[in-house]
């Protein structure tokens, strides 16, 4: 069985749907832990619910850098993943463990890069971003991740359009659903394939 690593820092709704995805059978895959950058949030519960074993690294926790990457890195290592899966992860990832995992590392990102990616955009700014731009159409995008926020190849993308009378609330729940449908079908696809 293959082993996915999810991250995540918020509610954690695409957590959720690549748990139901492998609670379906949609997904073949364990999951074999959730890493966070803060505590009490949904996300962590979905895990304690599970049974998916909760790390917590805060960068404040550790006076000096080195030893906040290398707990983050040594918790990593002994978990032997083949996917490392960001939803909704708002700190940056060192970048020394973007080289030890290049290629094994994803993201999803609500709009449809190259558009609207980058520092500050994130949650609901990158969808007031969108209308304020007067865009016709978002969507979300998963893609690599590399040493630059939202900048990775991009691996698949799905556009949702934007209608007449949206507010940024009512485009980003309709693009959180597609991401809930594109996501797991992506692990799939990149755990099956190599
Ligand atoms: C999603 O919109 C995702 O695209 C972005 O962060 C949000 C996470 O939401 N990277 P959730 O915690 O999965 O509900």
């Amino acid at each position: 069985m293959k082993r996915i690593l999810v991250f995540a820092s918020g509610s954690g709704s695409n957590f959720k749907s690549i748990l139901d995805a492998i609670k379906t059978g949609e997904l073949t895959a364990e999951c074999v832990g959730l890493f966070c950058d803060r505590d009490g949030i949904g996300a962590i519960e979905l895990a304690r619910r599970d049974g998916i074993p909760v790390f917590i690294h805060r960068r404040k926790d550790f006076e000096d850098y080195e030893k906040y990457f290398l707990g983050l890195l040594t918790d990593m290592e002994a978990l032997r993943p083949d996917l490392i899966v960001l939803a909704g992860y708002l700190s940056k990832i060192p970048s020394t463990i973007v080289q030890r995992w290049s290629g094994k590392i994803i993201n999803i990102h609500p709009a449809l890069l190259p558009k609207f990616g980058g520092k500050g955009f994130y949650g609901i700014h990158v969808h007031e971003a969108v209308l304020d731009a007067r865009e016709q159409e978002s969507g979300c995008t998963v893609h690599y991740v590399d040493e630059v926020y939202d900048h990775g190849s991009i691996i698949e993308q799905i556009v949702v359009p934007v209608l007449p009378d949206d507010t940024s609330t009512r485009l980003q729940a309709r693009i959180l659903e597609q991401e809930h449908k594109i996501y797991p079908k992506v692990i799939q696809r990149l755990l099956t394939s190599n």
